[in-house]
Formats: structure tokens, C-alpha cells, sequence
């Protein structure tokens, strides 16, 4: 876009601002130029989710403004720049609809008896239209999530944008989604959210019982946003799994990297941000799953965009260390995940003290591993007796007091 002295990023739906502060990390960190340019914006729906986000990009205050509204019903005026959602459109709320002895219906809510009931009834203009427009089949025992107000988004966007892309990041298919996502709508979020709302998964009324209290997500399909965009003169560089937008841009080699660095770190610190950088990496890479992505662009050349030849190699291999139990070298993969668990209590135990390892059994579960400098131990005291054994052949003294 030939280096404008301004680049406007608009974020929708901040969450608790971990995309935002990577990105402007990253930024700053690494690409000085682009962000003395850049000024980001967040569009976020939950008044009580902006003091949040504030507090977590607090080191990036001068850099950041937040619109306080809905990403569907926003307008910006004329943009030049990058629109950027993750995990965005699957909140919006969606009509449902099935197919009942050969005939359409949507889902529609009812009072009986005092209480909310769901009744199945003739499909609202809108909806047909988006069925007919889009093509989409409804299927008899399949429930197909309609999310107007995702298409209502893109084309606001789609309008909105004079030059630059659309970035989006979300669970979903180019293609309808009931058959992966029954019923049309699901319940995630906190468990303790889900405690107070004292729903399962598959109680879909527990959002009539306890509206705002449970988050509710259906898949998107994305090839009606496709379509619009093209309409309004974006060309689709890419829409698939999140896991090939990364491998065309190379994350296996810099996933290598990091775990190349793994034998040069010298501390606990390193070995837990790199557990944390490679966060979600399994499931989006190996299960692939719903994790997709959307990359529109307009009035910019497809050459900008800079894909590398796909490294089909993408497998995570994870740092092996060298370990002695009772005299026999064993090879022990470090786990990631259990790390993170220990992360809270790695500054109880480490450094050594006085010679003595503390270590919290009721705190620690995991396999054994070195540190990477080869002489601190964390073990696993599920299995007291080895982990005393190999604590005293590394020449520490076994203590099971905290
Ligand atoms: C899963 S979080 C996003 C996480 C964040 N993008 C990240 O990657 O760090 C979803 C966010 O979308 C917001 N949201 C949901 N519906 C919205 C809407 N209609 N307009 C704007 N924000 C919305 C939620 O309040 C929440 O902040």
C-alpha cells in the first residue's frame, strides 16, 4: 500500500485484547516502520470487557482507540487499512432452520405456560432469500444456523473499506455447517459462567433461563461472505483452515526455530514463553477442525501478499531431554501443556535452595524433565518413589516438606 504515514487497524470484538497486544507486540518489536504508522482501533460490544482490554494494552495507550457498539452495526466512514476479527462473527446471534416433511421451517421462541418454548414455523422472508441467494441446502433432522447479521457485517465492512483487506479468523466451513454443528447453536464459555447458569452443553435453554449468563456460538459459513465481498470488489486471496494460511506463510520453519532455541535456553522463563507462543498450535494444526480463516482484499495487488511454498513438515516436535533414573538414561519429551500447569509455582521452586529441592506435592503432576541448563529437576510426585530416586542420583537432597 506504499507505506502510508497512517495504517488503521479496526479489531472487532476485543475479547480480553490477547490478539491486539500480540499484534501490536509484534509491531513494535519487530517492524519499527509499520508501527510508528499504525493506529488500532477496538469495536467492543461488552461495556465491562473495554476496562479490561484498557488495562491489558496499557504500554500501547497513544496507540489505541475503542468504539464502544456493535461490530454489525457500526460505521466508520471510509477506510484504508486491515479489518481484523478472531472468533468474532460465531457470536452473533443466528436464526435456525431445518427442513419438516419436505418443507422449511425456522425456529421461533413462544411463551406456554409461563415458560419459554421453541416452535418450528414458515421461514421469514429474509431468511428464504438469504437460502435462495446463497444457495443453501436444508436438510430433514439437520438444524442450519442462518447468520444474517454476519452478511449484514460484511457488507458494512465491504462498504466501509476503500483499499486494503479483510482479515477474519473463526470456527466454520466454506459451506453450510449443520451437519457439523448440531444443534445450530452451542453453549461454551467459563465453566464458572456455565456453573452460575447451571447449563450442559446441550441444555439450549439455559440461555432463556439465564440470558447473558452462557456464550452461545454457531459456525459460520463463510462462502455467503465470499460472495458479498466479491460483489463489492474484493478479490478472496484466501478462505480455508487456519492451519494452511499459516503454513503459507511459513510457520513451519519459525515453529523449528523455536524449538531449535529450546537446547540454547538457560531458564525456566524461556521454557514457559515458548509453551505459550505455541498455545493452541496443536489443535489448530493436527485437528484442524472448524478453525478457519477468511483473507479478503481490495484495490491492492494479489502479489503483496507474500505466500511461501507450504512446508509439509509442520509435525510439532517437541524438545527431547536426556534424563537419569537409577542409572538408566532415558530420553523424555518436555510437555508443553504440563509446564503450563507448573507455571504458577516455578518461582516457589526454583532456584535451588540451599541445596534442597522444594517441591509441592499436592501442586505437581507431570513427567520428569531436566531444566534446560541441565541441573534443576521437576518431577513427577504422583510417583513419589522415582522422584525421590531421581532426585537423589542428580545429587539433590529429596524433600517432601514444602
Ligand atoms: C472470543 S472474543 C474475541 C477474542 C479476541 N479477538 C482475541 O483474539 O483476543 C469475542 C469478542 O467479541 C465481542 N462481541 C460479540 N459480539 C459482538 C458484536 N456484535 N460487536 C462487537 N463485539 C462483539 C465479545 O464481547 C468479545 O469481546
Amino acid at each position: 500500500m506504499n507505506k502510508p504515514s497512517s495504517f488503521q487497524v479496526i479489531e472487532q470484538g476485543g475479547g480480553l485484547a490477547s490478539l491486539s497486544h500480540a499484534f501490536l507486540e509484534l509491531a513494535e518489536n519487530h517492524y519499527p516502520d509499520f508501527y510508528d504508522s499504525l493506529n488500532y482501533t477496538i469495536v467492543e460490544l461488552g461495556d465491562d470487557l473495554i476496562p479490561l482490554q484498557q488495562n491489558r494494552l496499557r504500554d500501547y495507550n497513544s496507540k489505541v482507540k475503542w468504539i464502544n457498539g456493535s461490530a454489525y452495526e457500526s460505521s466508520f466512514g471510509s477506510i484504508e487499512g486491515l479489518i481484523i476479527s478472531n472468533e468474532l462473527p460465531d457470536a452473533f446471534p443466528v436464526e435456525r432452520c431445518t427442513k419438516i416433511e419436505s418443507k422449511i421451517k425456522q425456529k421461533y421462541v413462544a411463551i406456554e405456560d409461563n415458560m419459554w418454548v421453541e416452535v418450528w414455523d414458515t421461514p421469514d422472508d429474509e431468511v428464504l432469500k438469504y437460502i435462495g441467494d446463497f444457495n443453501i441446502s436444508i436438510e430433514e433432522g439437520v438444524e442450519e444456523p442462518i447468520n444474517l447479521h454476519a452478511l449484514r457485517w460484511m457488507k458494512s465492512l465491504g462498504v466501509a473499506l476503500n483499499k486494503g483487506g479483510i482479515l477474519t479468523f473463526d470456527y466454520g466451513k466454506k459451506a453450510d455447517v449443520g451437519h457439523w454443528n448440531r444443534p445450530a447453536v452451542q453453549f461454551y464459555g467459563k465453566s464458572d459462567e456455565r456453573r452460575a447458569a447451571n447449563a450442559k452443553d446441550d441444555d439450549l435453554f439455559a440461555a432463556y433461563r439465564y440470558p447473558g449468563n452462557v456464550d452461545i456460538t454457531a459456525l459460520i459459513n463463510f462462502s455467503p461472505l465470499e460472495t458479498i465481498a466479491s460483489e463489492l470488489g474484493f478479490d478472496s486471496v484466501f478462505t480455508g483452515y487456519q492451519k494452511d494460511i499459516l503454513l503459507n506463510i511459513g510457520i513451519a520453519q519459525l515453529l523449528k526455530d523455536k524449538v531449535d532455541s529450546f537446547h540454547r535456553f538457560t531458564s525456566w522463563q524461556e521454557v514457559t514463553e515458548l509453551e505459550k507462543s505455541l498455545q493452541g498450535y496443536e489443535d489448530i494444526m493436527y485437528l484442524a477442525g472448524h478453525y478457519f480463516a477468511q483473507f479478503l482484499i481490495k484495490d491492492i495487488p494479489t502479489s503483496v501478499i507474500q505466500w511461501e511454498q507450504p512446508d509439509k513438515d509442520y509435525r510439532l516436535i517437541l524438545p527431547k531431554v536426556p534424563i537419569q533414573i537409577d542409572g538408566l538414561y532415558e530420553e523424555v519429551l518436555v510437555d508443553m501443556k504440563k509446564i503450563k500447569k507448573w507455571e504458577n509455582h516455578l518461582d516457589l521452586k526454583f532456584p535451588l535452595q540451599n541445596g534442597i529441592l522444594m517441591l509441592f506435592p499436592d501442586q505437581i503432576v507431570g513427567s520428569l524433565i531436566y531444566s534446560p541448563d541441565g541441573k534443576n529437576l521437576l518431577l513427577d510426585l504422583s510417583k513419589p518413589d522415582i522422584a525421590k530416586s531421581a532426585i537423589e542420583s542428580a545429587g539433590y537432597q529429596y524433600s517432601s516438606e514444602a
